[in-house]
This record gives C-alpha cells, sequence and structure tokens, in this order.
C-alpha cells in the first residue's frame, strides 16, 4: 500500500484532567472515505482540530503526506492540502455567495489586497463550476446569511473545495438539517469530492448516512481509537452498539 496521506503517532492531549486524546495513532490513505463516529465529548473535533493546526497536542505527531505538520498553523496546513470545515459554518454571511467563494479563492492565492477589485482575482469559470457542483448556482447572487442550514453547509464546503484540498475533513456535516434532508446533502457533497479526487473524513451520527458513505469507520470512546474498520464491521460490534451508536 502507498504511504498514508494522513498519519498520526503517539498523539496525545489533556483538558484539565480529561483526557481527549489517547495515544492515537491512525493512518488514512488516498481515496478513503472515512466516518468518524462517537458519543458527545468523546474528542472527535479535539482530533481534527489538532490535526488541522488549531490546538497543539501535549505529545505526539501528526504527518501529513509525508511531510510533519504538528506545529504548523491551520494556514500553512490548509495550504498543504489538508482541509476543514466546521460544525457550525463560518461563512461572510453579509456578502453574497459568490462574494463568499471569491473570498475564500482570494484566500488560496494570497492576492488580495485593497489595490486589486475581488472579481480580478477569483478565476469566475471555477466558482461557476464549483456553484454548480453543489447546486448553489441559482442562488449565487443572495446574501449567505439568507441560506438555509443545508445550503450554508454546501457552501461551506464550496469555500473548501476552492482551497483545493487533497484531504477535506467535515465536522458534522449533517447536523443541524433535518432527517429528509441528510442524503441529498451527503449525495451532493459526495458527488462534488468524487468529482475532484478529494479524500475525506467526516463526523457523523446517523448509522444509516455512515453506512451508505463510508468506506471505513473509526469509533473514538473516551480519546481513543476504540474501532476502526468496515463500516458492517464497526457497525455491528457490540462494544460500538452500547457504547457508541446507543442500543
Ligand atoms: N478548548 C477546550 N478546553 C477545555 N476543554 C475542552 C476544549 N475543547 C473541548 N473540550 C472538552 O474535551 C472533550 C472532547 O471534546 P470534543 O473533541 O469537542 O468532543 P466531540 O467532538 O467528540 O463531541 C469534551 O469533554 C469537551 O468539553
Ligand atoms: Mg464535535
Amino acid at each position: 500500500m502507498s504511504a498514508p496521506l494522513l498519519q498520526t503517532r503517539d498523539l496525545q492531549l489533556a483538558f484539565g484532567a480529561v483526557v481527549v486524546a489517547d495515544q492515537i495513532n491512525f493512518a488514512l490513505h488516498e481515496g478513503e472515505r472515512l466516518a468518524v463516529i462517537g458519543q458527545n465529548g468523546a474528542g472527535k473535533t479535539t482530533f481534527i482540530n489538532i490535526c488541522t493546526g488549531l490546538i497543539r497536542p501535549d505529545g505526539g505527531q501528526v504527518f501529513f503526506d509525508g511531510g510533519e505538520v504538528t506545529r504548523l498553523r491551520p494556514r500553512a496546513i490548509a495550504r498543504r492540502g489538508m482541509v476543514r470545515s466546521f460544525q457550525l459554518p463560518q461563512l461572510f454571511t453579509e456578502h453574497t455567495v459568490r462574494d463568499c467563494l471569491r473570498l475564500a479563492a482570494a484566500g488560496r492565492q494570497g492576492t488580495l489586497g485593497l489595490w486589486r477589485a475581488l472579481a480580478d482575482v477569483a478565476p469566475p469559470r471555477e466558482i461557476d463550476h464549483v456553484l454548480q457542483m453543489v447546486g448553489l448556482a441559482e442562488r449565487a447572487d443572495e446574501l449567505a446569511g439568507s441560506l438555509p442550514e443545508g445550503q450554508r453547509k454546501l457552501l461551506d464546503i464550496a469555500m473548501a473545495l476552492l482551497l483545493k484540498p487533497r484531504l477535506l475533513i467535515l465536522d458534522e456535516p449533517t447536523s443541524g438539517v433535518s432527517t429528509d434532508e441528510k442524503h441529498g446533502l451527503m449525495a451532493t457533497i459526495m458527488a462534488a469530492l468524487d468529482e475532484q479526487k478529494v479524500t475525506a473524513i467526516f463526523v457523523e451520527h446517523d448509522v444509516d448516512i455512515v453506512s451508505t458513505y463510508a468506506t471505513r469507520v473509526a469509533a473514538w470512546i473516551a480519546g481513543k481509537v476504540a474501532a476502526d474498520g468496515k463500516p458492517a464491521d464497526v457497525l455491528a460490534d457490540p462494544l460500538i452498539r452500547t457504547q457508541v451508536i446507543g442500543e
């Protein structure tokens, strides 16, 4: 097998007396669709925060694409190709959908300066393409703040895709969206990731969504990866059924 795209070695972190990352050794390969499951407070978001440079671990290392990124800043890590979204989308709500995407593209290029108009720095064709991919073309001129939650999530993901990631980490992409809408939202996200050949990790609570879209599942319990493998195996594991899924 090829070298892992993302790898952690002995990641360790405690907040006071609470251990939230407990010797996490983890590897992800190009092309995987990994679902991360776990009860609230298990340390899923913290793991993402450590990998993407938002939080420094007490110990251990993170490697991405063969290089160590443990002490790099989030922007530097994003530039190397590891990009994340947030559970609550971080949008420019006072801007139009198209301007949010222009800002994201300009941020990537590092060319956003007061002396240049936003329209000049962001390639319009690329932005139109991303708008089509996530189904927001019709709403391009509306304010981001006016979008319903599902479309906010899609805009957030479109902004992340403009950073040209190799790995996109999605923290609860379907939270705050009705059960009926979840599948449509995930199908749109996954089609966009397939088209751009982006490897993905997504945190998800809905077992049905997990078994439909993941190629692999990792279950977090109290800062540890308690199970990691094929979705059918992990979701059938008695420990995971009682401790994580809550049956
Ligand atoms: N910045 C922080 N300072 C102190 N405690 C935190 C911080 N971030 C998270 N925690 C705690 O760490 C634990 C794991 O949180 P988190 O990673 O957000 O869990 P999950 O995403 O699995 O729900 C929780 O008990 C949470 O309250
Ligand atoms: Mg979380």
